[in-house]
Order: structure tokens, then C-alpha cells, then sequence
């Protein structure tokens, strides 16, 4: 007969398997595995409370660490590579290299947390990244841009949005143009599934 201890320690373990690898689940979180890292090694220097802001930048305080995630911020949400704190943080020296000469560097298991936790998007505690990125998004003026056709003829437009596989472009004038996607040029269809991302 099986014990009912084991059936339980069974299934236990196999909820904790499961959740583990249930894809699109967070494995960081940030109090428990984030906050202490700038704890240890950014408070000293970055802190809202204890009034020491370098640069302008505090890691305590969730509201404005929020302010320095998103596009061209110092951590961009699942774009590891474009996020210059990783960078710093991994500098061995010059200046930029943070925590700056003389104090003890992050930890290759510290490293992988951060990675990690901006691969995940790097989500705080009570604060919507996502939703904040989309409304600065929606915010940001749209850039004017050079759009060339298949025949080579060229317009100067923004970008307005997809309909179906039509992409529409404003030209300076203000006439909006419907475009099928396959009648830009390689170049201009590459640009149109960036902006539409
Ligand atoms: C001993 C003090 C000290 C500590 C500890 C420290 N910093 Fe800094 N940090 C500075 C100073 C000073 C500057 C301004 C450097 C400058 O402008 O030349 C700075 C600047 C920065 C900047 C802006 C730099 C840039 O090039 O944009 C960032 C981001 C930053 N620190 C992040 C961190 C992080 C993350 C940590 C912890 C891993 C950290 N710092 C730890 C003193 C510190």
C-alpha cells in the first residue's frame, strides 16, 4: 500500500515541477532576488532615503526606478543587450564600470539575476512596465520617415499602423497613404514590421 505522506510529497514535488517549468512564468522576483543586489551594492551611492543620487539615479525607490526602465532608459525591458546597466555592471574598470573602482564587483550569479529579470521584463512589484511602455509609446511623436516602393519611388511619411497587410503612411501633408506591404521596397517592408512591433 502507498503511504498517504508519500502521495503527498509527490504531489508537492510535482506542482513545484510544474510551475517551474511553465513557460512565461516569471522566475525572478524582484524583492527577493533583485532589491538585495542594489541593496548591497547601489544604495550606498543611488539612494532616495539616504539622500545620496548619483547621476540622478536611486534603486530604492520602485516609482522612480521605474523611470529608468523603458526604451533608451538604462534597463530596456527584454532587450538585454540595448540595457547599458548590464553593461556597467559587468565593466571591469573605467569610469562608467558601477559599482566604481575599489568596491566589490557583482557576482557572475548577481549578473545572471538582473539579465534574467530584464529578459523577463523587468517587472516591480505593484508597477504595470508593460502598460507604462505602451502609453509612452502611444505619447512619442511618430518620426518622420523615408519610404521607398518596389519601383524605387520614394515618399517621406510616418508611420500610422497596419490594416490587414496594408501598411498606412502619412506623408507631411497630411495624406494618408494605404500601402500594400508587398509593393515597398525590402528595405521599407523591414522598416514597416519594426515600427508595427
Ligand atoms: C561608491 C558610490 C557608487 C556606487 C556604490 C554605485 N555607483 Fe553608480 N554612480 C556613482 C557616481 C559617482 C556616478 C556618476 C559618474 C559620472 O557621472 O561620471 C554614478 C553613475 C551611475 C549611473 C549613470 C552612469 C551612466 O554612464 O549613465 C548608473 C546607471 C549607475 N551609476 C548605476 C549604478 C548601479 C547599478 C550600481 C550598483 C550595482 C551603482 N551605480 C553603484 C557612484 C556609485
Amino acid at each position: 500500500m502507498i503511504k498517504p505522506l508519500t502521495v503527498l510529497a509527490v504531489l508537492v514535488g510535482a506542482t513545484g515541477l510544474l510551475r517551474a517549468q511553465l513557460p512565461g512564468a516569471p522566475t525572478i522576483d524582484f524583492n527577493k532576488h533583485i532589491k538585495p543586489i542594489f541593496s548591497k551594492h547601489c544604495y550606498e551611492c543611488h539612494s532616495e532615503s539616504r539622500k545620496k543620487e548619483k547621476a540622478g539615479y536611486v534603486f530604492d525607490n520602485l516609482n522612480r526606478l521605474a523611470g529608468s526602465i523603458g526604451e533608451n532608459e538604462i534597463i530596456v525591458p527584454k532587450n538585454t543587450s540595448a540595457s547599458d546597466l548590464l553593461e556597467i555592471v559587468t565593466m571591469l574598470d573605467g569610469k562608467r564600470a558601477m559599482p566604481p573602482d575599489g568596491k566589490d564587483k557583482l557576482s557572475e550569479k548577481e549578473v545572471m539575476a538582473l539579465r534574467t529579470w530584464i529578459e523577463e521584463g523587468a517587472n516591480l512589484p505593484g508597477i504595470d512596465i508593460a502598460a507604462k511602455m505602451a502609453s509612452e509609446k502611444r505619447a512619442r511623436p511618430k518620426q518622420v520617415m523615408n519610404w521607398t516602393n518596389a519601383q524605387g519611388k520614394k515618399l517621406r511619411a510616418t508611420f500610422e499602423g497596419m490594416e490587414g497587410e496594408n501598411v498606412l503612411l502619412k506623408s507631411e501633408e497630411g495624406t494618408v497613404y494605404k500601402v500594400p506591404m508587398t509593393s515597398l521596397s525590402q528595405g521599407s517592408q523591414i522598416q514597416a514590421q519594426m515600427q508595427a512591433k
